[in-house]
């Protein structure tokens, strides 16, 4: 595809959204910019339209091996002719038997696992809380501000993203306790990374000397990376810390892999961006079924055993042709060597962004892991105040030149590709996105009239 200026013609896009904004309630969606979707294939996207974009947000990051990934698509096509479904709350079915085993033995760690299947990441994040409490007996949870992990009441308690999200609606669950995730961009002045990891430490233990005693703590849960809160990585340092305070004091070290699992950081696994740590119990979701509606907790069979029938089951979890996408997911990404190459192509990304902000000094933060990155756009380096107009501008800019990208925290581009992408799509998407930096700069952008209303 050429890297030129879409000729937005919107038409049958605004005449659709027209009749949607009659029937569909606005609390679905997170409004960025007017973009109806017809068609997509590897990393690029088709509107009603007929524009195409480089898709540099994977649908959140559940399309890592790519739109209608031809493996993907043939193996729904056929587990569709025979068997679209059964639920597996009664019976039984194959393609959930291997998928089960394949993410049992995928798991960080040699203790044996056993796995369970949900219909969305928000609600393998809530069976999370229940295997906790059911093994430790205990009723706390812990988690961190900024992490999101989801929008059902569980998630949404442990969640610490978005203001939006919880309005209205309280109380949420009780019984968690939020500490700070560490942050190795605003740092206090002369510090080093050692210092970040002990001072988050002991913001991380003041609860446990306050107010909230270890042994009524279920679990720990922490997104190795954190992804809507902007792509932050914590130091491996800290990350060892609480894993250590955790297995000292009989807590559960949980991770959320729905954003950050199946190779996107260019690892299996996000936690494998640290070493030595096998986690009690991991949520998986998103590009686990390359879109599909599946998600799964992948936990050490004693804690997977503490409760019995049917204490977590819903009608459609572990549906065979999602399972059937996922197994095909698996079977892609090491076939193609999809997370050797996110690896790959996130350090050229790194390497162009952080080029780009040599010369745009608006550019505060590169953070890439894998073809996964934050950007963070800032009034200047120095001050690192976050600047969301800018960042609104280049998504905007970026949008009309057919490169799909949204912000996290109003200031930061969320970068993450189909794994998929060419060396092509992303040359031309990264250039796309200077051209945007530069157009910013120069007073040729304005925000759009919905501004007041984008992002979480
Ligand atoms: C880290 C993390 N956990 C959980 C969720 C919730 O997943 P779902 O939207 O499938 O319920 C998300 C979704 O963005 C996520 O990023």
């Amino acid at each position: 595809m050429e890297a030129k200026k879409v000729d937005h013609n919107h038409e049958k896009d605004k005449r659709l959204i027209e009749r949607e904004n009659q029937y569909l309630a606005s609390a679905e969606r997170i409004n960025y910019y007017d973009l109806v979707i017809d068609s997509a294939h590897g990393a690029v996207l088709k509107d009603v339209d007929g524009n195409e974009y480089i898709d540099l947000l994977a649908s959140a990051s559940a399309i890592n091996v790519g739109h209608t990934n031809d493996l993907v698509v043939k193996a729904i096509q056929d587990q569709a002719e025979k068997l679209i479904h059964y639920t597996p709350s009664y019976f039984h079915h194959e393609p959930e038997q291997q998928l089960a085993e394949k993410l049992a033995k995928l798991a960080p760690g040699p203790t044996p696992k056993k796995v369970i299947f949900g219909n969305s990441g928000s609600d393998a994040n809530d069976a999370i809380i229940k295997f906790a409490r059911a093994y430790t007996g205990r009723q706390y949870m812990v988690s961190y501000m900024n992490s999101y992990h989801g929008s059902t009441y569980g998630s949404m308690a442990l969640s610490g993203v978005s203001l939006n999200m919880t309005r209205k609606m309280g109380p949420l669950m009780p019984g968690v306790v939020h500490v700070p995730y560490p942050d190795l961009y605003r740092t206090e002045p002369g510090e080093t990374e050692h210092d970040v990891a002990v001072r988050f430490f002991e913001a991380f233990k003041q609860p446990f000397e306050s107010f909230l005693p270890a042994d009524e703590v279920a679990a720990v849960l922490i997104e190795p990376i954190q992804g809507d809160g902007g792509l932050v990585k914590a130091p491996e340092e800290y990350m060892q810390m609480v894993y250590k305070f955790c297995h000292d004091n009989g807590i559960l070290f949980a991770v959320d892999e729905v954003n950050q699992g199946m190779g996107r950081t260019g690892h299996m696994w996000g936690i494998e961006n640290y070493h030595d740590i096998e986690p009690d119990l991991i949520s998986v979701g998103k590009s686990i079924a390359s879109g599909m509606p599946l998600s799964a907790v992948v936990g050490k069979a004693d804690v997977m055993n503490s409760l019995g029938s049917p204490a977590h089951t819903f009608t459609t979890a572990g549906n065979p042709v999602c399972c059937a996408a996922a197994l095909a997911t698996l079977e892609v990404l090491e076939k193609d060597s999809l997370i050797e190459k996110s690896k790959r192509d996130g350090e050229y990304a790194k390497e162009r962004f952080t080029e780009m902000q040599s010369r745009h000094p608006n550019i505060g933060d590169v953070r890439m892991f894998g073809l996964n990155g934050g950007i963070e756009l800032v009034e200047d380096q120095e001050t690192k105040v976050p600047d969301a107009d800018f960042a609104t501008k280049v998504i905007t800019y970026a949008f009309e030149h057919g490169v799909v990208i949204i912000t996290l925290r109003g200031n930061i581009l969320r970068f993450q590709p189909p794994l998929v992408i060419t060396r092509e799509e992303l040359d031309q998407a990264l250039d796309v996105l200077d051209d945007a930096f530069t157009a910013v700069e120069n007073g040729e952008v304005s925000l759009p009239d919905t501004d007041s209303k984008i992002g979480w």
